[in-house]
């Protein structure tokens, strides 16, 4: 049993680190690097061996490509040792494989509202205040809804992305019209998440005429842009409304005053000093806060991927809501929403 375990434990490490490293000698990691299936992976191993760096770091790998770990369980191994290493039980994976098929239409009857990207504010024709925002994570976001089979409105600030498929993106240029694009379609949505780093000052006057170049300093006046989300969150109602707070430290703290202060169901706050988090990059570090002041941080994931994470949250919270004596009628809402 003991020849049978140590081999299980080799096997599972090789597999990983196979996996990670893309290569295909075997039946199973060349089916792993052709498939656009999603990819689900419980290891069964020693406990030092799964706690082991170079484990940790392949399965980082892995998950930051988007494959989802069924963690090892805690218990006695077949070779004496205990700890964290047994394989889920079969219960427990088909759950989580259910789950993650189950995702193609739990939303379906949902209209889901994002904003997404950069505002750009002008100061002349060609002139303009604006910030870093790329828009991916927004337009990941809105994918991820749509996955779901959510009726998905995009808003979105300048980018240079196609939306996804299935998306009506309506775009805008600036902070007033992404606003008023807002609250045309506020009343629709069941939920609203506002993805967008919208700029919070605009100048106040706006030259007609490309303003030309000179040797003198020059000294533009700023006026506060409305805060779109802090404009309808208050007439919220039934809907559930998302925050993502763009923190550069004491991050938790900032978002956990956002999410109060704004009335939010839900913050996701990414701290964007961090290399490969924020803007721009294709991966982020979010963190989840919730009303209930519950915290939940993932690691650091393509953008796709905390998409969906941030859905998981949404459909949950959606459960709750519907649950709740006293919700406006949510009869509409598919059979799977409709209860806890
Ligand atoms: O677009 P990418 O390059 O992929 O980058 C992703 C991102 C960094 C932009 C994204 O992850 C993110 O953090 N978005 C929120 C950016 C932001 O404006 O954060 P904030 O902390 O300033 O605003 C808090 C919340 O209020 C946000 O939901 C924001 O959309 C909203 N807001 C802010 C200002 C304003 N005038 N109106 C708003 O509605």
């Amino acid at each position: 049993a003991c020849l049978v375990g140590s081999e299980m434990c080799i096997r599972d490490r090789h597999t990983i680190a196979r996996l990670a490293l893309g290569l295909a000698d075997d039946m199973l990691t060349t089916l792993a690097l052709a498939t656009r299936a999603p990819i689900l992976v419980a290891p069964a191993m020693n406990p030092a061996m799964w706690t082991h760096p170079a484990t940790q770091a392949h399965v980082q790998m892995l998950q930051a490509r988007g494959v989802e770990f069924i963690d090892p369980t805690y218990g006695v191994m077949a070779c004496g040792d205990e700890g964290w290493g047994k394989i889920a039980d079969t219960p427990t994976m088909i759950e989580v494989v259910e789950r993650r098929l189950k995702r193609t239409q739990e939303l379906a009857g949902i209209h889901v509202l994002v904003t997404a990207g950069p505002t750009y504010e002008p100061i002349d024709p060609v002139r303009f205040i604006g910030n870093r925002s790329s828009g991916k994570m927004g337009y990941a976001v809105a994918q991820a809804a749509a996955e779901r089979g959510a009726e998905v409105t995009l808003i979105s600030g300048p980018t240079a992305l196609d939306p996804p498929a299935g998306v009506k993106c309506i775009r805008v240029q600036t902070a007033e019209q992404m606003l008023q694009a807002v609250q045309e379609h506020f009343e629709a949505c069941d939920v609203f998440i506002s993805v967008a780093a919208v700029a919070d000052y605009r100048p106040e006057r706006v030259y007609p005429l490309k303003r030309k170049r000179s040797q003198r300093a020059w000294t533009l006046r700023l006026v506060p842009n409305p805060d779109i989300l802090g404009t309808v969150a208050p007439r919220k109602g039934h809907r559930l409304v998302v925050g993502f707070a763009a923190e550069t430290g004491k991050a938790i703290e900032y978002a956990r005053e956002k999410l109060q202060r704004k009335g939010l169901d839900l913050i996701a706050v990414n701290d964007v000093l961090e290399p490969q988090s924020g803007f721009e990059v294709d991966t982020t570090r979010l963190t989840l806060l919730y009303a209930d002041g519950r915290v939940e941080p993932l690691p650091l994931l393509p953008k796709r991927i905390a998409a969906h994470r941030l859905m998981d949250a949404v459909v949950e919270r959606l459960h709750i809501l519907a649950g709740k004596s006293g919700v406006p009628d949510r009869s509409h809402l598919p059979d799977s929403l409709k209860s806890p």
